[in-house]
């Protein structure tokens, strides 16, 4: 049988578990060393492995092209036949299937037979594909094989096997150190990152999370939110009305933030965002919720004052649910709701648990770089996280007015600095 090397540190690969985790800095061997080890376990006997990730449009985004290319290099033509879609081993039955995990839900669901999962730069998986996954992976002896390099302390990967890790995985953390091969073209590019930008080496090459997060909106304000202490067990008080600030959807996702000010703090309760649901699911959620909530507490932004072509707008609409809300003014720049978002974050708290999906699209929501210009583009990127942000952004819009309203309860109590009265004595 031919001979393949891989680096110690992987030796693991090869003692049976659930899971197998290897993560952290770039060039550590991990993508080639869980295809050699792959293609030598599906020599051994017959196994069904799929190769996965967050997005594969298609199979150019795959690990097919490096298992071709391994097999090619390693002289396995004579095991392993390279097709179009998929890699056949010549003989025992052995085959390697590439699927992404974003939208592909029922094919995903459908792969039980699967006794390997190879999921690649696993960072970018959300809990939602992991739920669907995992219990998809069944066989008896199967197991879920997950590299990644690090970005990220909230990241759902990182927080399922390495924060809270299975009893039933291997977890390991991996650098350039780790790669008996690493490449002289990447040590030059590591040595030259190390001179001029420690933090982006550390990151890069050491697999730290990434502190500087070029181009991100919030994530400096939720990095102190997490320092501070302010992601945590928020209580809610029931004393204190509770108000929601709504990103609608067309044919996108719509997104909900819960809130409240408690003194002079803004708790900020819960999350939920959905995509293909009907407006009266969203007021279904809502009114689900036993919250004590503030009339007309329910923000929405100003294209829910749009009708559309079937008639009344969605504020009318939700009116009519039982939801009453306000439209907030058009913006007609989103640079100032961003700041006030920013200064916002600094004076709230977050429940970990309740805002937890939004918090992550907070994080991540960014800026692009505009490749031929070389500058920020002026908005940041429309993607995944920006239902999240926009509604954010409406809910710090709300919360400013709702600030002010209860700045303006007049207080029946004398200013003691107010040095204009005198009062005299006897
Ligand atoms: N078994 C091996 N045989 C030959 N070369 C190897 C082997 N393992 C790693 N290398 C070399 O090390 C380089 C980095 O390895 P690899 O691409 O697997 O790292 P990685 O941890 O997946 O990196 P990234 O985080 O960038 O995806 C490869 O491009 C290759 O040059
Ligand atoms: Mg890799």
């Amino acid at each position: 049988m031919a001979h393949l090397k891989i680096p110690k540190a992987y030796k693991d690969l090869f003692t049976p578990s659930r899971y197998k985790v290897y993560y952290g800095g770039r060039g550590s061997a991990k993508s080639e060393s869980y295809a050699r080890a792959l293609l030598i376990q599906g020599m051994q006997e017959k196994h069904l492995i799929l190769c996965t990730r967050e997005y594969q449009v298609s199979i150019q985004d795959s690990v097919h092209r490096l298992l071709a290319a391994t097999i090619a290099n390693e002289g396995l033509d004579h095991e392993y036949e390279v097709l179009q879609s998929t890699i056949r081993h010549r003989s025992n039955g052995t085959e390697f299937i590439f699927k992404g995990l974003k939208h592909n839900i029922t094919e995903i669901k459908g792969l039980q037979g699967v006794t390997r999962v190879w999921a690649e730069e696993a960072e970018n998986i959300s809990d939602r594909s992991w739920e669907v996954l995992i219990p998809t992976i069944r066989a008896a002896g199967s197991e879920i094989w997950v590299s990644f390099n690090c970005k990220n302390p909230n990241d759902p990967t990182y927080v399922r096997f390495v924060k809270n890790a299975p009893e039933d995985a291997i977890v390991k953390k991996v650098s350039w150190r780790d790669n008996p091969f690493f490449p002289d073209v990447l040590r030059k590019e590591m040595e030259a990152l190390q001179k001029t930008d420690n933090e982006g080496y550390q990151h890069i090459w050491e697999g730290e999370f990434d502190t500087r997060r070029s181009g991100a909106v919030y994530a400096k304000q939720i990095a102190k939110a997490q320092s501070d202490g302010r992601i945590t067990r928020v209580p809610y008080d029931p004393s204190s009305e509770v108000f929601t600030a709504w990103d609608l959807g067309w044919a996108d996702s719509t997104a909900i933030w819960w809130l409240q000010w408690v003194g002079r703090e803004l708790r900020w309760l819960e999350y939920y965002e959905n995509t293909g649901e009907q407006l009266d699911h969203y007021a279904q959620i809502v009114k689900s919720k036993n919250y004590n909530y503030m009339l007309n507490g329910h923000y929405l932004p100003h294209d829910g004052g749009q009708g559309n072509i079937r008639g009344d707008s969605v504020g009318k609409q939700l009116t009519s649910m039982g939801i009453k809300n306000q439209i907030l003014t058009r913006e007609t720049d989103i640079n100032p709701g961003i700041d006030l978002l920013r200064q916002t974050i600094s004076f709230s708290c977050f429940d970990a648990q309740g805002c937890k999906e939004g918090l992550l699209a907070l994080e991540n929501y960014a800026y692009k770089w505009d490749e031929d210009r070389g500058v920020f583009k002026s908005k940041p990127d429309h993607n995944w996280t920006s239902h999240a942000a926009d509604a954010a952004r409406y809910a710090a819009i709300a919360a400013g007015k709702l600030k002010c309203k209860f700045a303006t309860i007049p207080v029946n109590k004398p200013d003691p600095r107010n040095h204009g009265i005198s009062w005299m004595a006897g």
